[in-house]
């Protein structure tokens, strides 16, 4: 089946930025399945990250997949740079794109994936008009803004629920879950439907992040296991 397959997808966030490339490197020889890039604004959260030019600089040192999550506003004016800085998936809030469909299409027409994020307090019902055309769906089980923070066990519910309606109405989009996931929960997460999970702090926070994030594979493939 399609959705057979668990990704790590190490958050940058809590890489040393300093020494980003060796980070990357770590990320690489654990077997990361992507590398998560979190862009924040200081608007639609309270945080201010990374841009466009950090996005470009991991694209030319690494061929993993980068899949950028956008937590800012007017994430529609800012498509094109991601793409052309050398994103592979972008993601943008149900809460800061009103014209969804929209933004949505126009990273699809760049040949990206299209994500569509959702935060612990938004259901899942407010995607029922996109889920046919989006390529995944980024599960908030934090407050966006930080890492660092503690798991929102909320989120389970919406892993089922968005697993569910996928087989229930053949669609395809894969399931991505973001924050506080760690060895401590990351078999529940997949057991709940995730197939992308997220770690920065579990990952960069870690003794040695190649080893985490092989940790964090073999926990998830077990968990996957005794599912299917
Ligand atoms: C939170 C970000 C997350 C964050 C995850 O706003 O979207 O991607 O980096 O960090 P941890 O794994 O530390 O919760
Ligand atoms: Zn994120």
């Amino acid at each position: 089946m399609i959705h057979s397959s668990i990704e790590i997808a190490p958050s940058i966030l809590a890489a040393n930025f300093a020494s980003l490339g060796e980070e990357v490197r770590a990320a690489e020889r654990g077997g990361a399945g992507l590398l998560h890039v979190d862009v924040m604004d200081g608007h639609f959260v309270p945080n201010i990250s990374i841009g466009v030019p950090v996005v470009a600089a991991l694209r030319k040192t690494t061929h993993l997949p980068l899949d950028v999550h956008l937590m800012i506003e007017h994430p529609d004016r800012y498509i094109g740079a991601f793409a052309d800085a050398g994103a592979d998936m972008i993601s943008v809030h149900q809460e800061a794109a009103p014209h969804l469909e929209r933004v949505l299409a126009s990273i699809r027409e760049r040949g990206l994936r299209a994500g569509v994020a959702l935060n612990p307090a938004t259901p899942v019902s407010t995607l029922s008009e996109v889920l046919a055309a989006v390529d995944f769906v980024l599960v908030m089980s934090v407050n966006p803004g930080f890492g660092g923070q503690k798991f929102l066990a909320g989120s389970l519910v919406k892993l089922r629920q968005l697993a569910e309606l996928r087989a229930r109405n053949g669609w395809r989009y894969r399931i991505e879950i973001d924050g506080g996931i760690g060895p401590e929960n990351a078999a529940e997460v997949v057991q709940a439907g995730a197939e992308i999970l997220v770690a920065g702090t579990a990952v960069f926070g870690a003794p040695d992040a190649a080893d985490a994030i092989r940790n964090l594979k073999n926990i998830s493939r077990g968990a996957l296991a005794q599912k299917v």
